[in-house]
């Protein structure tokens, strides 16, 4: 499955009340199939803003938002696991699953939890997971629950990877084996944009977009 995407001209503005914050004031990019974009910026520059309208959780106030390729003229809202998946900020683990039903979630709601279990158990024991499979989120370290939270997203090989700072919580080494897998996503195929303070995440990327101010200021496609 293959699915880029292109964004163009998209606006975000948060209210409440008489207040207004532009968090995206007309960011324009693309990401093709097999390209792993990394997206910088200092804190509330508005990555975390783009990623949830790429990925349906927010709708933009202006602007367009198109997928490619098998996704074309499907809307991110409307998109499951295998074609479109998340790394939020925040993880978003369900409390109540265990580390390993958490990552095999994305197999439950597909009906195919039988086919991609040898696929989860690979994913959790790369990530350092395999002796925690049994535990719940309450009960693993903050950079456990996000190798969970990645490998979640891995499981059914997404045509689109969207990761919000995904070694945030990492060691260089967990960061490291993080990163391959992110990198080995691209190669197959996957359109992948990563927010990320981590150099090396930089380096790992095929190009790197800056963010200011709610726009794009360098990397942009021409
Ligand atoms: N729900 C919200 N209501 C009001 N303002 C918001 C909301 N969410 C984000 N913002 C504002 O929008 C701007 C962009 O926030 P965003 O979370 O996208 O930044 P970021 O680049 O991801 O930052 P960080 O590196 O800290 O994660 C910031 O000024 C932030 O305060
Ligand atoms: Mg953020």
């Amino acid at each position: 499955m293959s699915g880029g995407f292109r964004g163009t001209g998209l606006v975000k503005h948060y209210r409440r009340g008489a207040e207004s914050v532009a968090a995206l004031a007309g960011v324009d990019l693309a990401v093709a199939a097999g390209e792993f974009v990394a997206l910088v910026g200092p804190s509330g520059s508005g990555k975390s803003t783009l990623l949830a309208l790429l990925c349906g959780w927010e709708t933009a106030d202006a602007g367009q938002l198109t997928y490619a390729g098998d996704l074309a003229g499907r809307r991110p809202d409307a998109l499951g696991w295998p074609e479109l998946a998340l790394v939020p900020q925040a993880l978003g683990l369900v409390a109540d699953l265990s580390l390993a039903d958490n990552v095999l979630l994305p197999a439950r709601l597909r009906g195919t939890l039988a086919d991609d279990g040898p696929r989860a158990a690979a994913l959790l024991a790369g990530f350092g997971l395999d002796h925690l499979a049994d535990r719940y989120p309450h009960q693993a370290s903050l950079g456990e629950q996000q190798r969970v939270a990645v490998a979640r997203a891995l499981l059914l090989r997404p045509a689109v990877l969207l990761a919000d700072e995904p070694t945030a919580h990492q060691d260089r080494g967990h960061a490291d084996r993080l990163l391959d897998a992110v990198r080995a996503a691209a190669d197959d195929g996957a359109a992948v944009l990563v927010a990320t303070h981590d150099e090396i995440a930089w380096s790992r990327a095929d190009r790197v977009l800056s963010m200011r101010d709610g726009l794009v200021t360098a990397g942009a496609p021409v």
